[in-house]
């Protein structure tokens, strides 16, 4: 038995010991803001409390799962009951049955969904389902948006339009890159070049239609509309990546926004992850059953998963799904994320700081610059060094934003208006500091 030390920084040089960089994800290491991580030892509602004992208003939910905030009752009672019958058998479960029904009645365009561990997994096999539907090889993403980290889609653009793109880390062999397009994100006239170049090869465009992996960047609806008009007329497949806005932008997704404004349109592919597992391993990928079939055990196109469904987080998902289900959920979401960003811009108006922010359900995003990017050159040309400043100043006071500026917030039921006042009094005095 080891003696637990007490300290954040003392936890992550032990940490660092035996785990590389002493995370199990990358950015929670702080790398891009600097300073020591806080090594998190409980949970409760809108905050989490560090191993020091320092209480955070939590506007991290794990990354976008809690979306009730922490131990909700009714997903803690579900999970506790689930526990006791078994972790894990193998074998289909009846929960397993009623979350897909879950998912499918509430994303219109899908009619079946398979379930896995984690958005990377799911990700992937979308793209492999997508490549096994259409017997193509190509597949179009933008720079910026994030899939998980499967090979092929560890991609950075390459140097000029509708060229392939160059591996982002090591180990990933540019022939498993070559089929990989990376397009800019709301650049219309590039992917219809694109498509001119290369329609009968392209199996996908798989998008972030709210890019949360750049911190809040929307996919456009002309943008949009037109990738789904090119992918008609090429017979290629559009993939929605709502592994961080499934659930959590709106009941039906951010496909649902879409369609109020482009009549008719679903996507062909769906993936989720995050907020359907209300914070256990749990993703999904969905398509309309003739899709779906392709699937082994009923097609040629292979993925399996001993932890797939598994009953635990089956339970935490339904529980979840119920409880984000009741009328008046995602209004009252909305209102209070909507709350948060105009007091945060209030703020920086005070403070004289160039400041732009947006939300959607309980998602938010917020940049130092004058206007709303829409792509990521965009992005980065936001004042980082400024992010940094705040984030701290903020982290000090007890706000927890997510450690880096490319990364979205959430806001979860759990906030209250005192919780969101008292973000914004310390943002003012961030802000005027920064
Ligand atoms: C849009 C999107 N897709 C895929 C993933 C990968 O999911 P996971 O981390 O569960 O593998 C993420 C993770 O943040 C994501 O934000």
């Amino acid at each position: 038995m080891s003696t637990a030390p007490t300290t954040n920084a003392a936890l992550f040089e032990r940490a660092q010991r035996t785990i590389p960089g002493g995370v199990n994800s990358p950015v929670r290491a702080f790398r891009a803001v600097g300073g020591t991580p806080r090594f998190i030892a409980r949970a409760q509602g809108a905050y989490m409390w560090d191993a020091e004992g320092q209480r955070y208003i939590d506007y991290i939910g794990s990354w976008g799962p809690m979306i009730l905030g922490h131990g909700h009752p009714a997903v803690l009672d579900a999970v506790q009951r689930a526990a006791t019958e078994g972790f894990s058998f193998g074998a289909p479960t009846e929960r397993e049955v009623e979350l897909a029904e879950a998912i499918v009645e509430a994303v219109p365009s899908i009619e079946q969904v398979r379930l896995v561990s984690s958005g990377t997994e799911a990700g992937m096999t979308a793209i492999r389902l997508a490549r096994g539907a259409t017997g193509r090889s190509k597949i179009i993403k933008f720079e910026g948006c994030y899939h998980g980290h499967a090979d092929a889609l560890l991609v950075k653009a390459g140097s000029g339009l509708a060229t392939f793109g160059h591996p982002t880390s090591a180990g990933v062999p540019a022939e498993v890159v070559q089929h990989t397009l990376v397009l800019e994100y709301n650049n219309i006239e590039q992917i219809e070049a694109t498509f001119a170049a290369h329609g009968d090869e392209i199996a996908c465009v798989m998008i972030e239609p709210i890019a949360g992996n750049m911190n809040f960047v929307r996919a456009q609806v002309p943008f949009v509309k037109r990738i789904r008009e090119l992918c008609d007329q090429h017979g290629a497949l559009f993939v929605f990546d709502e592994v961080m806005t499934g659930f959590r932008v709106a009941l039906g997704s951010a496909q649902s926004l879409y369609a109020q404004a482009i009549p008719g349109f679903q996507p062909d592919i769906s993936v989720f992850g995050k907020v359907i597992g209300g914070g256990m391993p749990l993703a999904a990928f969905g398509a309309s059953r003739k899709i779906m079939g392709l699937l082994a055990p009923l097609g040629p196109v292979y993925q399996a998963g001993t932890l797939s469904g598994n009953p635990i987080a089956t339970a935490c998902g339904l529980a979840t799904l119920h409880e984000i289900s009741q009328p008046g959920f995602f209004e009252d979401l909305s209102r209070k994320t909507r709350r948060l960003v105009d007091g945060l811009s209030a703020g920086a108006r005070e403070a004289g700081v160039p400041f732009a922010a947006d939300c959607q359900g309980g998602m938010f995003g917020f940049f130092f610059g004058p206007e709303l990017p829409q792509n990521y050159s965009a992005v980065m040309a936001t004042d980082k060094d400024r992010f940094n400043r705040v984030f701290h100043g903020l982290l000090d006071r007890g706000v927890y934003l997510a450690p880096a500026l490319y990364e979205a917030g959430f806001v979860s039921a759990a906030h209250t208006d005192a919780d969101i006042d008292a973000t914004i009094a310390a943002a003012r005095e961030a802000l005027r500091a920064s």
